[in-house]
């Protein structure tokens, strides 16, 4: 059981073993880069009533993704997009329980400006904010603020700046300085502090050995990539990344991946439905736009390797598939939870359908399987 006193507002410190967030809600299309015409449409009526719909079943967190532009292709696939921490704000307000996070990128936004949003938010929501800090990785949509994308590293340490002000505004009650390499305040201060003490958490999905340590140091939960293939390797990672935060910096983290989920009553409809969104209706085009602005050298890759790269990413970002009946969904997760995973993000085509389904006959088994508590969120 969590001791950390934010656990008395927010639902990220829950009990419930296994935490479950929806992912991606304020982008068109969510995560899968199909031309379905049930994929997601964006507007505020849609992304409202889904996160309705999940705070009422007792989902632990909302989790946006930061989007500036989108891929093109026939879908545009996240070409609609809304802006996060207004998009947070609305959530907050129009729910009661769930966890609400913004997806910030740092370059777009100065952390004294950061820092006041995210302290708003946590107002409105009373103590259920949380803030996914990211770096920013698809060059043309940070192209767009004038500036060009910084190297790798360099990223993280602008973000560890970034960081350090913005929990100073959240903390300090006097007014400091703030003179770094890329970041600069003169006589910081913000006020009100956040609802949650010492401040909202954090979320990261650092990857790279740096982006592991920055996680490590500042994050809450680290949101790590998953090879489906191999749990084995993913369990050695997920203890490698708590210890590297437990020994070096003395922290404990929860560690959470993305799913997508296609659930049906037979195995067989599950696949037939992934082949009709993934490969009849998949858009290539947009996929192939979005890999190659990753840098990710499709053509010097062997065909098979491309094409299960190509079908991971359509499906829906990669991660780890829980595809067939409720009974199949619930032994991936036991799985999952087993290796020492915390909490899955979980995307469908369809949310609505999929989240109807997923209450139906997937909450209850993981109630009987010991992964949470009956009732959603038990504090
Ligand atoms: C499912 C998922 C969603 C992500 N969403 C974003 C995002 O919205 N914006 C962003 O800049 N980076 C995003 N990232 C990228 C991570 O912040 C990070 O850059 C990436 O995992 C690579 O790790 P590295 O930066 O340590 O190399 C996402 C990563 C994953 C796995």
């Amino acid at each position: 059981m969590s001791s950390d006193p934010r656990r008395t507002t927010n639902p990220l410190f829950s009990d419930n073993k296994l935490k479950l967030g929806i992912f991606a809600t304020n982008v068109s299309n969510g995560c899968a880069i199909t031309t379905a015409p049930e994929a997601l449409e964006l507007n505020w009526p849609n992304t409202l009533s889904l996160a309705e719909l999940a705070d009422r079943h007792g989902y632990e967190a909302m989790v946006p993704v930061a989007r500036w532009k989108g891929f093109g292709g026939e879908s545009n696939f996240n070409g609609t997009n809304f802006e996060t921490y207004t998009w947070a704000a609305g959530l907050a307000q129009a729910t009661k329980q769930i966890g609400v996070l913004t997806t910030s990128h740092v370059p777009t936004v100065h952390p004294v400006m950061a820092a006041k949003q995210a302290a708003t938010v946590d107002h409105i929501s009373n103590g259920r904010f949380a803030l996914n800090v990211v770096c920013g990785w698809f060059r043309p949509e940070l192209e767009m603020f004038g500036a060009s994308m910084m190297e790798h590293d360099d990223r993280y340490d602008y973000a560890a700046e970034w960081v350090e002000i913005v929990k100073m505004l959240w903390t300090r009650e006097d007014e400091f300085d703030f003179e770094g390499k890329f970041l600069r305040v003169n006589k910081g201060f913000s006020m009100p502090k956040p609802i949650q003490k010492p401040f909202p958490p954090l979320m990261n999905a650092g990857a790279s050995g740096k982006g592991q340590h920055f996680a490590a140091k500042y994050a809450d939960m680290a949101f790590i990539h998953i090879d489906p293939s191999d749990l084995e390797k993913t369990k050695a990672h997920v203890a490698a990344y708590r210890n590297l935060a437990r020994e070096e910096y003395g922290r404990d983290i929860q560690i959470w991946i993305g799913s997508p989920v296609v659930q049906r009553e037979t195995r067989k409809e599950a696949q037939d439905y992934v082949n009709y969104y993934v490969v009849e209706k998949g858009d290539d085009v947009a996929c192939d736009n979005m890999l190659a602005i990753q840098n990710i050298e499709m053509h010097k890759m062997m065909p098979e390797r491309a094409e299960k790269m190509r079908f991971g990413a359509k499906m829906g970002w990669g991660g780890y598939p829980l595809v067939g009946t409720a009974d199949d969904i619930v032994a991936g997760l036991e799985k999952l939870s087993a290796i020492g995973i915390d909490g899955v993000l979980l995307r469908w085509v369809d949310y609505w359908d999929g989240l109807r389904r997923w209450q139906k006959d997937v909450m209850p088994r993981l109630e009987q399987a010991g992964l949470r508590i009956a009732g959603g969120r038990a504090l």
